[in-house]
């Protein structure tokens, strides 16, 4: 049975990226890394719409989102953060684990916050240091839209913005240099189509001051500053990177500038606009709201009734098709997909057959033929 991950990520991996990691092992103090680490820097450039620094670094998303915490928050640093879904409570965490404040703006699980949200919590709090947020939250399914008018505040205020955007990077619109993101965090296994094991970064010029200035250092191995002068002096990594997973990026990344960035977008938000027709057509209540829902991850509730472990578990087994759950306290209560990187309208077709005639085998009448019309109209 054909397997279709339709996860929040890892997402599928096309042959011609699971091949380039087959490539034999190069030194990666020699110029064919050096060269392989040129050609990525460039296109995650494209990727984040950036002229500012961008690494690629050897860890999992978490990871990234780390080594942006640790490289600017020092003990007693305020840090503004918007909190209504796992990934943002786990920033807030890292946060605090290196001794700074978080000032919290709570949100509904389901709902984004507002620019005036952050503008009111910016005026209580003129110290505040940085404005850290999560774009996309996997967990909710719900993207911040206010993103572009947060940049534009905390740049005239002089403050930081650290962006999560690990499960939203290539899949919808993210401008790093004209929203004014100082610090941004992806991760290699979802939109872009590649395996897990990388964390990408890009760091401003106002980022690096407020680094250059600090005395003390929060950690040895995502030391940025470390990255920067490797870089800039041989095109390096402070430390062995995963080389076969950077293979594997130059050639997702190289897949992606064919299809181009706005193609790229587009089918994303062509699948996700199908996949929420659909469950709508089968009367299913989305948590997200409708001017949050994103365009990677789909967040569902399920009706009365319906048990997590057996829908997923005969998507899974009877239809090769994996999904999400939910997370934290929306165990149980959700499903997730992960609109992903590679996905077409075809996997869209599939996921919303498989998921109706799974409803049905649950005891639901849930009419398959009008869920599919519902996606396949979308398309049109
Ligand atoms: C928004 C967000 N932040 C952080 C993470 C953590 O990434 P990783 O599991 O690669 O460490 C994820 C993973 O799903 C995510 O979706």
């Amino acid at each position: 049975m054909r397997k279709l991950l339709m996860l929040p990520g890892p997402t599928n991996v096309p042959d011609r990226v699971l091949e380039a990691m087959r490539k034999p092992m190069i030194n990666h103090r020699g110029p064919e890394f050096h060269k392989l680490h040129e050609n990525i820097v460039e296109n995650l450039k494209y990727v984040f719409q950036t002229k500012n620094d961008v690494y690629a670094l050897t860890c999992s998303g978490t990871g990234g989102v780390e080594c942006a915490i640790f490289n600017v928050i020092d003990p007693g640093d305020k840090v503004i953060m918007p909190i209504g879904g796992v990934f943002s409570e786990r920033m807030a965490e890292e946060v605090k684990s290196v001794g700074g404040s978080v000032v919290e703006i709570p949100i509904a699980w389901g709902k984004a916050v507002k620019v005036e949200q952050v503008e009111e919590a910016l005026n209580k709090n003129e110290d505040a240091k940085a404005v850290a947020l999560v774009y996309n939250e996997t967990s909710t399914g719900v993207t911040t839209r206010d993103l572009r008018k947060i940049g534009d505040l905390t740049y005239r205020r002089g403050v930081l913005l650290i962006v999560d955007a690990i499960s939203i990077l290539g899949g919808d619109e993210l401008k790093v240099d004209d929203w004014h993101i100082d610090i941004c965090v992806s991760g290699s296994q979802k939109c872009l189509a590649c395996p897990p094991g990388l964390a990408l970064i890009s760091v401003s010029e106002r980022a690096w001051k407020v680094m250059e200035k600090r005395k003390t250092r929060q950690s040895f191995y995502f030391d940025l500053l470390a990255c920067k002068r490797f870089y800039e002096e041989r095109k390096e990594t402070p430390f062995t990177p995963a080389v076969s997973l950077y293979y594997a990026l130059d050639e997702a990344l190289r897949m992606l500038r064919e299809e181009g960035l706005e193609k790229r977008i587009e089918r994303h938000r062509a699948c996700a606009s199908a996949l929420y027709k659909a469950f709508e057509a089968l009367g299913l209540s989305l948590l997200a709201d409708p001017e949050a829902r994103s365009n990677t991850v789909i967040a569902i509730n399920y009706p009365e009734g319906v048990d997590d472990a057996k829908f997923r578990g005969i998507l899974r087994d009877e239809y090769g098709i994996h999904i999400a759950g939910g997370m934290g306290k929306l165990r149980g209560k959700i499903f997730r997909i992960g609109s992903m990187g590679t996905v077409t309208k075809d996997d869209v077709l599939v996921t919303v057959e498989s998921i109706a005639l799974t409803l049905n085998k649950l005891g639901l009448k849930a009419s398959v033929e009008d869920a599919v019309r519902a996606a396949k109209e979308a398309f049109m």
